[in-house]
């Protein structure tokens, strides 16, 4: 059997199976992620395999515990402070990787960076306690798709390639996590996610730099400047006011224009529920086989950032 439900002994069972080496996807308040052990080569190179990912990008290490987290890079105040107030929760840190670091190489893509995440998932943090070591975790999804927030779309796109998938129902977010590089006195901002550059200011008093013009996410994005991550099969058009032959429309909030749309992110424009719904959605839309997707235009505020950005990189000329 390969879908489980979360209990005790599936717990202890995929924490076993991740220490002999194998692939347990399990949920997190983000998406789902892939997990294997951050220490094991072999089982790490699995996941790119799988995921058929191109090797240059690396994967986020999940921690039980912020102490264990900070400990495996080289920590700083910034980190430390952003830790104590987010973690357990949907941010990801970039630090320098110490010379003996037990994770492997592979992990860091052979860089000297490392990236540390404490998820607050119930089951996430249980499964990482068990297993006692990091486990790095990408997205569960093959390269180059949409990120999965339900069990299914796990089975759907890696189910060949997983040895346990831990089935914990929707994700709360369903967006992946904000991502911050925090090797400088200033944290930069690499990821918008579910956590805004103004909540951490707000609580920590700290301002992202941010790595990229925001604006850029509602404009068409020149080739290979943002990597296409995010892509369903169909093309996908941003900001479209009207919905033309064999597309599917998917709206945000109620229609301007008596416009009935096939799937609505959120009848009331709610930037939250939209960023939990648009993975589902997108998958929903993408398997019904039309010629492409268009996305009514969502605010670029708060989580609407983050929004943009995931549906501007699904518009973006495939570069796998
Ligand atoms: O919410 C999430 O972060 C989910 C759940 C499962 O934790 N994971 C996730 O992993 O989204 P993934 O591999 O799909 O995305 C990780 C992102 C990528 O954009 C990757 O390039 C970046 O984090 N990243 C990982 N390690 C990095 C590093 N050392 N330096 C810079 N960016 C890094
Ligand atoms: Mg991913």
């Amino acid at each position: 059997m390969l879908v489980h439900a979360i209990n005790h002994k599936n717990l202890k069972q995929a924490a076993l199976c991740l220490q002999a080496g194998g692939l347990v996807a399990f949920p997190t308040e983000t998406v789902y992620g892939l997990g294997a052990m951050a220490t094991n080569a072999t089982a790490v190179a699995r996941i790119f395999s799988a995921k058929q990912r191109p090797q240059f990008n690396p994967l986020i290490s999940h921690f039980s515990s912020a102490e264990a987290a900070l400990s495996a890079g080289q920590s700083n105040d910034a980190a430390a402070h952003l830790a104590a107030a987010f973690w357990p929760g949907p941010m990801t840190l970039i630090l320098q990787k110490p010379a003996n670091s037990l994770i492997t190489a592979l992990a860091s893509a052979g860089g000297d960076t490392i990236a540390i995440r404490v998820p607050s998932h119930p089951a996430a943090l249980d499964l990482l306690a068990r297993v006692n070591a990091p486990v790095v975790a990408p997205s569960a999804n093959p390269s180059g798709t949409i990120s999965p927030s339900k069990a299914e779309h796990v089975v759907n796109g890696l189910g060949a390639a997983c040895d346990m998938i831990l089935d914990g129902g929707p994700c709360e977010s369903g967006i992946e996590s904000t991502v911050i590089d925090c090797r400088q006195e200033r944290p930069i901002l690499l990821r918008p996610g579910p956590l805004t550059p103004k909540q951490i200011a707000d609580q920590t008093g700290i301002e992202l730099e941010i790595s990229k013009p925001l604006e850029q996410a509602s404009q068409a994005v020149s080739p290979g400047q943002i990597e296409s991550h995010y892509a369903p099969r169909a093309p996908v058009r941003l900001n479209a006011e009207n919905k033309l032959q064999d597309e599917i429309y998917i709206g945000f909030g109620p229609s301007k224009t008596g416009l009935k749309p096939d799937f609505n992110l959120s009848e009331q424009a709610n930037l939250v529920e939209a960023a939990s719904n648009l993975f589902a959605i997108l998958h929903e839309a993408d398997a019904l086989g039309k010629a492409a997707i268009a996305f009514a235009p969502i605010p670029m505020a708060g989580l609407g950032l983050a929004i943009n950005d995931r549906i501007s990189r699904a518009a973006a000329p495939r570069t796998f």
